[in-house]
């Protein structure tokens, strides 16, 4: 696999010219086009279902892009056809320098045998031993708030879930110097790249964005790999850190995985735990904050259950319903991974549109859960409609924030934990406004968050 940009897009190029026939869809080559695709994804996606349907062919600078949205082309791609897809070769494949050979980048054999170690870490009462850390990371957070300051949501919870990650996937200490706080800073320094714009990608050589990425991730495989060393050596470790678990794991046949492999899943979760946890409870903060009948609601039953304290395992799973479907609103308007790129493995036919094999593909939630054929009113912000009656009702593949299928998110059950806990304290302990003049300016990569935080300020706490 090259990390070349040039030689990608001649690999791209020549891989159109082999797969010749595309669905139809806006396929010249446009550089207005390409920029607004990854500005601001959202309208042109939904006009161009509209005009083309659930499948269709962007040119996304220099290559053919087939875009499949919609339920059933979700259900496709994630369930009933999903061994028609491959993750190592789609778009994912740019993740691979920061990621290694990990859940989210590899397919077949190699990816079930590791998802089948990494399952048990991820079991309910794995995350029971989690949640107290949450409670006890967010409680802190919280306490450092002061009345009548403003404090930029988004930044507060991206430091918040690194803290927690830091603690719970690889059992270091935040505040350590030299570890864990060092492992979060050379982890957001390396994962920085892939927030910037492609242009910045392709240039190569000492300061460029690309080299500071390969610096950032040598220092942090440093940090990790002497962890594994540690562990593996006998040493203290927390015992019940995902890192841990992973040096202890086992395959059915006894084998077990390389500090390569440990390295490469533990830096995957990271990456796929952090930014999506952290946009979550920014983005739910922030629909909260404009709808006040809905908090409302939400802090009336946070006192009933909770009467001030952390939500238990047991309250996680289904003691807090209002909670539950104004997360689930935030996770249709805002998923955070919006995007699922695969590479077609075989020729296919969806709807009438044939799809050869070696075609990009990408099914895409965000575009999904805003359509209007599927949902009433789709950019209001209505927890009702996650009702057990009504979800109940919703077509196969119609809500996604997670994926689906065999590869469906393996943290799903850890990143709602986490975000539930820490807005059922924030709902208890403080209340917030919005600035004055505020607008939300949707960033997408590498997944949704807003381009500019999320400043608000603290009305009033309930205790300090
Ligand atoms: C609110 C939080 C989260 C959201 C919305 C989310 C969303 C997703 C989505 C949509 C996928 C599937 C992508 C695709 O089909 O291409 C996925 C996969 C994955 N997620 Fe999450 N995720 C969240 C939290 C987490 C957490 C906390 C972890 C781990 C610490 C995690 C680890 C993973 C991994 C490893 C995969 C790949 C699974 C595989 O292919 O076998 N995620 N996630």
């Amino acid at each position: 696999m090259t990390a070349n940009p040039v030689a990608r897009v001649y690999t791209d190029l020549a891989d159109a010219r082999r797969v010749g026939r595309y669905p139809p869809g806006p396929t010249s080559f446009s550089l207005p086009r390409t920029h607004r695709l990854s500005h601001d994804p959202l309208p042109p996606l939904l006009r161009w279902y509209a005009e083309y349907g659930p499948i269709f062919t962007v040119r996304v600078l220099h290559a053919p892009q087939v875009f499949m949205l919609g339920p059933a082309a979700n259900h496709y791609v994630t369930v009933s056809h999903a061994e028609g897809f491959g993750w190592r070769d789609g778009a994912f494949k740019d993740l691979v320098p920061l990621l290694g050979d990990a859940l989210l980048t590899t397919d077949g054999a190699y990816h079930d045998r590791a998802r089948r170690i990494m399952m048990p870490a991820f079991h309910r009462e794995r995350i029971e031993a989690m949640v107290d850390t949450m409670t006890e990371e967010a409680e802190g957070a919280l306490a450092r708030w002061r009345e009548g300051t403003v404090v930029d949501v988004y930044g507060w919870s991206r430091r918040l879930a690194m803290r927690i990650a830091m603690r719970t996937l690889l059992g270091l200490d935040p505040d350590e110097t030299g570890k864990g706080a060092e492992a979060a800073e050379q982890f957001e320094r390396a994962l920085s790249f892939y927030g910037r714009d492609f242009a910045l990608w392709l240039l190569r050589g000492p300061g460029s964005p690309w080299h500071k990425m390969h610096t950032a991730r040598r220092r942090l495989d440093e940090i990790v790999l002497a962890e594994i060393r540690r562990r593996r050596a006998g040493g203290a470790g927390s015992g019940h850190d995902v890192l841990s678990m992973l040096v202890d794991a086992e395959d059915e046949d006894g084998s077990r995985l390389s500090d390569r492999e440990i390295r490469d899943q533990l830096t995957t979760l990271l990456f796929a735990g952090h930014d999506t946890s952290t946009s979550t409870i920014t983005f739910l903060t922030y629909e909260l904050a404009r709808n006040p009948e809905v908090i409302a609601g939400l802090r009336e039953e946070a006192k009933r259950v909770l009467g001030g304290r952390a939500p238990s395992t047991v309250e996680l799973a289904g003691g807090l319903p209002q909670l539950e479907m104004a997360v689930d609103e935030t996770l249709r308007l805002y998923p955070p991974a919006w995007i699922g790129p695969r590479r077609a493995l075989r020729d296919f036919e969806f709807q009438g549109h044939e799809v050869r094999a070696g075609s990009y593909v990408a099914y895409c939630s965000w575009a999904s859960h805003r359509l209007p054929d599927v949902w009433e009113e789709p950019d209001a912000f209505i927890p009702e409609r996650f009702s057990r009656e009504r979800k109940a009702h919703l077509p196969k593949g119609a809500y996604v924030p997670f994926g689906g299928g065999s590869r469906i998110c393996i943290g799903k059950r850890l990143g709602q934990s986490m975000v539930k806990v820490v807005a059922a304290l924030l709902l208890q302990r403080v209340q917030l406004r919005l600035s004055p003049g505020y607008a939300m300016d949707i960033r997408q990569m590498p997944t949704l968050s807003p381009r500019a935080g999320l400043p608000m300020m603290v009305e009033s706490k309930a205790t300090d």
